[in-house]
Formats: structure tokens, C-alpha cells, sequence
């Protein structure tokens, strides 16, 4: 379960630092790639789901079974609002993906006027890759596999046009400000392994997410029926992150995808001291692992 990052060269991740690495499902996975200076970071990163729409059709991806709706302005704004006024890193992304909201953009733009520093993991279809390299430090992009045929059969759709935008990315930004994300979900992933490392970019693989809120999308890919978990969560003792999902509702990451079984971070913190693993975080890697 342990995810790798790498530029060049790979870096082995402690198991429990597994959601970064892991879900990133968003940016999370800046967090773990980042590690040490973000993970004691104040303030905590910040994640905003503008969009649960998507142009691809992962199969391993949340995103596809939610109402599929963009954030509009206003209720963007309104999250924004809920911020201090300290710089944050922001990522725009939940379960969907970001650059197919059609106020991306003014988006990125309205974080940079406020002084916060935008992110994005995007499949890398339709990035103006000129104004990301005018307006991102960094960009994360998703590649799980250099084969066609495979790529399309789990949903990411024209690879051959994803690789081209990969490389002018990285002739317009510098193979050091790309971080590649790959789910290992069974497949061959050396050919991306040597992919990203001739490019010299970074390389984030993290495992399919086992937590059921994901995993009742595709059981026979990951299927884990107990767990041992632990008693503390690292994102509500600091906190790490504050997540706003495309209603607007705040989470204290970006695990929680049956918001029904959410009240409130606190609960979660004196649920999960008292013995009691909470509903909402049953099989997260960060306090999980398999029994
Ligand atoms: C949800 S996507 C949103 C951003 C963009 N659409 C993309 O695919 O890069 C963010 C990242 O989460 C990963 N991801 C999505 N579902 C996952 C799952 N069930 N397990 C592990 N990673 C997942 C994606 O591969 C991607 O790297
Ligand atoms: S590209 Fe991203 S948002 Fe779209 S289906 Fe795949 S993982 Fe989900
Ligand atoms: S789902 Fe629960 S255990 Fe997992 S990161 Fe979120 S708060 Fe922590």
C-alpha cells in the first residue's frame, strides 16, 4: 500500500502517511508529496470541489455515481469568504475535473488576486497549458497507464492527446513543476514508472482506495471487509486540510464521499478517542489497514 514519489528518483512513503499518498483524490496528494513542511502547515491545505462533471469516465472514480453539477460563482465565492486571510494552497478539484468548470479560470484567478496559491491533479485534456504555466507553481496530472487500449477501457479517454499536453506542460513549465499521479489498480505500471522518470517529473502512485464510500463502485478491484483502525486521525488533530464539496459543505479532508454519515470534525475526533471508529471513517487508510 505504500505509494511512491520520485523525480528522477523514487521515494518510498511510510504506510501511515497513506491518504496523501494515497486518495489524493485530491490534492491530498500535495499534502503527502509535499510531506514534512505541508503536513505541519498553518493554514491547513484547502480543497474545493468545483465540479463533480467530468469529460472521462475512470472507473475507480466517486465522482461518476454524484449528482453532476458545477459550483456556480456565488457559492465559490461564498467558500472563499470562509478562509482567513492568511495565503492557503488551494486545489480545485474533488471528484470531478477542474478545467471543465467554465469559470476555471476566473477561479484560479480570483485565489491569486486574494494571494493564494492555486493546484489542480487534472486528466490533462483540456489545460490551456499557457495559462498554467502563467498561473500554477505546480500541477498535478493523472496518468495510470501508456497503453491506448488500457486507458480507454478504464475510462481515461484519447491518451495519445492526454501525453501530448503532459509534454507541453513540461516544455512550458519545467519537468520539475509536474507531478504525475498514477492509481495502482493491477496494472502494469512500470512503462509509466519509466515514462515519468525520463521526463524527470515527479511520480506520486498511489494505491486504489479501499475505503467503502469508493469501493462499492468496483468490489471486485478492492474489496476489504475488516480493519484495524487507530484511535487518532492526523487531519482533525491539526487539522490538514478543510475540504468544501461542490454544495459547499465542509469536511475535514476529502475522504468523506457519504456525507449523510457526517456531522461534525469534532464528533469524528471524540468518536474515534472513545474506541468508537465513526461511520463516516470505516477503512480510511490514515487510521486503517487491513486485517
Ligand atoms: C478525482 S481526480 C480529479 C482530478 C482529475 N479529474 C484527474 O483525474 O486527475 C483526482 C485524483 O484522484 C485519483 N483517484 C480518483 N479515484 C480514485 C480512487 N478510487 N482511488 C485512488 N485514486 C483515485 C485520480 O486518478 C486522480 O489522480
Ligand atoms: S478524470 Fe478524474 S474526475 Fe474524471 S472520471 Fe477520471 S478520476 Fe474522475
Ligand atoms: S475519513 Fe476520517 S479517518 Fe479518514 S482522513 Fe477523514 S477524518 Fe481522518
Amino acid at each position: 500500500m505504500n505509494e511512491r514519489i520520485s523525480g528522477g528518483k523514487e521515494l518510498h512513503m511510510p504506510t501511515s502517511l497513506a491518504n496523501t499518498k494515497p486518495v489524493d483524490v485530491h490534492g491530498d496528494s500535495i499534502l503527502r508529496g509535499g510531506t514534512s513542511k505541508l503536513r505541519r502547515a498553518n493554514p491547513p491545505f484547502v480543497q474545493i470541489e468545483i465540479t463533480t462533471k467530468c469529460n472521462f469516465k475512470c472507473f475507480y472514480c466517486a465522482g461518476r455515481h454524484m449528482k453532476q453539477e458545477n459550483m456556480p460563482w456565488e457559492r465559490f465565492v461564498k467558500v472563499l469568504e470562509k478562509l482567513d486571510a492568511l495565503p492557503h494552497t488551494v486545489s480545485l478539484q474533488g471528484e470531478g475535473e477542474p478545467t471543465a468548470h467554465p469559470e476555471f479560470w476566473p477561479m484560479v484567478d480570483r485565489l491569486i488576486a486574494l494571494g493564494h496559491q492555486p493546484y489542480i491533479i487534472t486528466n490533462a485534456s483540456l489545460i490551456d497549458v499557457r495559462q498554467a504555466a502563467l498561473k500554477f507553481q505546480s500541477i498535478g496530472v493523472s496518468v495510470d497507464t501508456l497503453d491506448e487500449t488500457e486507458a480507454h477501457r478504464i475510462g481515461r479517454y484519447k491518451l495519445h492527446n492526454v501525453l501530448r499536453r503532459v509534454h507541453e506542460l513540461i516544455a512550458a513549465m519545467g519537468a520539475s513543476r509536474i507531478i504525475v499521479h498514477t492509481v495502482s489498480y493491477g496494472q502494469d505500471i512500470e512503462p509509466v514508472k519509466r515514462f515519468v522518470r525520463s521526463l524527470g517529473a515527479k511520480h506520486l502512485i498511489q494505491p486504489i482506495q479501499t475505503k467503502p464510500d469508493y469501493a462499492k463502485n468496483y468490489a471486485n478491484e478492492a474489496t476489504v471487509t475488516f480493519w484495524r483502525h487507530k484511535n487518532h486521525c492526523r487531519y482533525l488533530e491539526l487539522p490538514l486540510m478543510r475540504y468544501f464539496d461542490v454544495t459547499g459543505r465542509e469536511s475535514p479532508c476529502c475522504y468523506i464521499k457519504d456525507m449523510s454519515v457526517f456531522d461534525t470534525a469534532e464528533r469524528l475526533k471524540t468518536e474515534l478517542a472513545s474506541g468508537k471508529v465513526p461511520n463516516a471513517c470505516v477503512g480510511c487508510r490514515e487510521i486503517a489497514s487491513p486485517l
